[in-house]
């Protein structure tokens, strides 16, 4: 999964060496090839579970000193206690949406500066829920990346926090902006896919309509007239 967020940093134009927090490192493999082949000068790189953190030791320590001099790991629970490091990048890659949102509201001193942080996000699921919490809490979304890892679809998402809070529609929060302005190949797969199962749902709950589903239902709607929409704009281009 990292192999995506890896080969978007690889694609950064890079004029000064740069430090990185890669947050929910497991094997270090991330860490050690920003320093190898990317030219960042120094990554910390953190676990919350001991497992990961010694996989990641072991094979900094197997790969030598130029490694071991550039990466350091540190078992934490996300951004904790980073405080006094001043990184170029944070990455948090293959966990779900929900989680990074909760490690990044938890992390107050990634927003003390404005722009001064380049935030590489790939979610593994509920990308929505990432991008709602960017919009809305004051990220600016640079670019987004679509690829596809063992026949899974991911995004790699790069933001900065600029202060300033924004609202988007469903259709955005759902798929990205480049990606609706920008579609290809990757884009049409995930929305077709998405399309097909909303169909199918909204078929399937007005069997079945209750009081719970009502909320989620509305969501999928919404979410469904939007993605219409966006199709017929498309077939008319
Ligand atoms: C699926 S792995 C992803 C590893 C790597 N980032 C990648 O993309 O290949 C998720 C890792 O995140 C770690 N993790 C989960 N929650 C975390 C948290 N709150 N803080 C730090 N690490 C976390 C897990 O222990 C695990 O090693």
């Amino acid at each position: 999964m990292a192999d995506s967020a890896a080969v978007r940093l690889s694609s950064e134009n890079i004029s000064k060496p740069l430090c990185a927090i890669d947050v929910g490192t497991d094997h270090a493999k991330l860490p050690m090839y920003l320093v190898s082949e990317c030219g960042f000068s120094h990554v910390t790189a953190t676990d919350i579970n001991e497992g990961p953190c010694k996989t990641a030791r072991s094979n900094i320590s197997l790969s030598g000193a130029f490694f071991k001099d550039r990466i350091d790991v540190i078992k934490t629970d996300g951004l904790c206690g980073l405080d006094t490091i001043c990184p170029d990048r944070i990455i948090i890659a293959g966990m779900g949406g929900e989680l990074i949102v909760g490690i990044l509201s938890a992390a107050e001193f990634v927003r003390k500066e404005k722009e001064k942080i380049k935030f590489v996000l790939q979610p593994q699921s509920k990308e929505q829920i990432l991008r709602r919490y960017l919009y809305e809490n004051g990220y600016r979304i640079l670019d987004e990346k679509r690829c596809l890892d063992a026949g899974k679809y991911y995004c790699v998402i790069s933001a900065v926090y600029d202060g300033i809070k924004r609202e988007q529609d469903l259709l955005t929060l759902y798929f990205g902006e480049q990606g609706i302005l920008h579609p290809d190949a990757l884009f049409d797969a995930v929305f077709d896919k998405k399309y097909k199962i909303l169909q199918n749902n909204i078929k399937m709950r007005a069997l079945r309509e209750s009081e719970e589903t009502r909320d989620a239902e509305q969501e999928e709607k919404e979410l469904f007239l939007q993605m219409s929409e966006y199709k017929k704009r498309r077939e008319q281009q």
